[in-house]
């Protein structure tokens, strides 16, 4: 609504800059209420899995084309990218999309993020390694829980703090494990792993 009042003082001239933030601040409203949806839906216990052996990296190269495309951003894909994995794909890349916007948005200086597979005996452990701010160690046991943010007076950056919750009960219903690594300075590791056969209590 702003930005229409805004186009009636402007006629003329910045009619695209308009509707490109306006579509900026709608993909940004659904994607909150998608993650509130979400949560919700884990709370009630109504997230429902449909398991499937998949190779890991299908997800992540459909994550990558739906992903906003951020201009000196790159994203390079490292590792055992044949690797299979067992669980509900749809889910797991919701994952990895998380892990992606959050590189995005708490790291904007990094030039590269990498996400990197890595086989093991009975799981496959994915990570995305962004080289941002790195996050205080004291705060690191919170980052997974529901509406934990960091900077939470800061206004810089929306977000409601459900989504690392949501990926952290995502991974535990494909009886995965999920973590992070960080130093200050250095940047951050957003890691999960997945096993590679069915468990039986899928
Ligand atoms: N790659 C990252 N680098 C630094 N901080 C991060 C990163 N990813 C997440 N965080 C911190 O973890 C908090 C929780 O993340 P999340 O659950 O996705 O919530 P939201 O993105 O809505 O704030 C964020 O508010 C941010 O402070
Ligand atoms: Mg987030």
């Amino acid at each position: 609504m702003q930005l229409l009042n805004r186009l009636k003082d402007n006629p003329n001239g910045h009619l695209p800059i308009l509707i490109d933030q306006a579509n900026k601040s709608m993909t940004k409203v659904s994607n909150l209420i998608e993650e509130l949806l979400n949560a919700s839906k884990i709370t009630y216990g109504q997230m429902h899995l449909k398991p499937i052996d998949f190779k890991l990296i299908s997800v992540v190269e459909d994550c990558i084309q739906n992903i906003e495309p951020r201009d000196r951003v790159k994203i390079k894909l490292v590792g055992d990218l044949q690797a299979h994995v067992y669980g509900d794909p749809v889910r797991i890349e919701q994952v990895v999309v998380n892990f992606i916007n959050n590189a995005f948005k708490y790291a904007p200086a990094s030039e590269n993020i990498e996400v990197a597979i890595v086989q093991g005996v009975e799981s496959v452990k994915l990570s995305v390694v962004d080289s941002g701010p790195g996050i205080n160690a004291e705060k690191l046991p919170h980052l997974f829980d529901r509406y934990y943010r960091i900077d939470e007076g800061g206004f810089q950056y929306s977000g409601l703090g459900l989504g690392l919750y949501i990926c952290a009960e995502i991974i535990k219903k494909n009886n995965g494990e999920i973590g992070v690594h960080s130093e200050i300075g250095k940047g951050s590791e957003f890691w999960f792993r997945l096993p590679m056969v069915k468990q039986n209590s899928m």
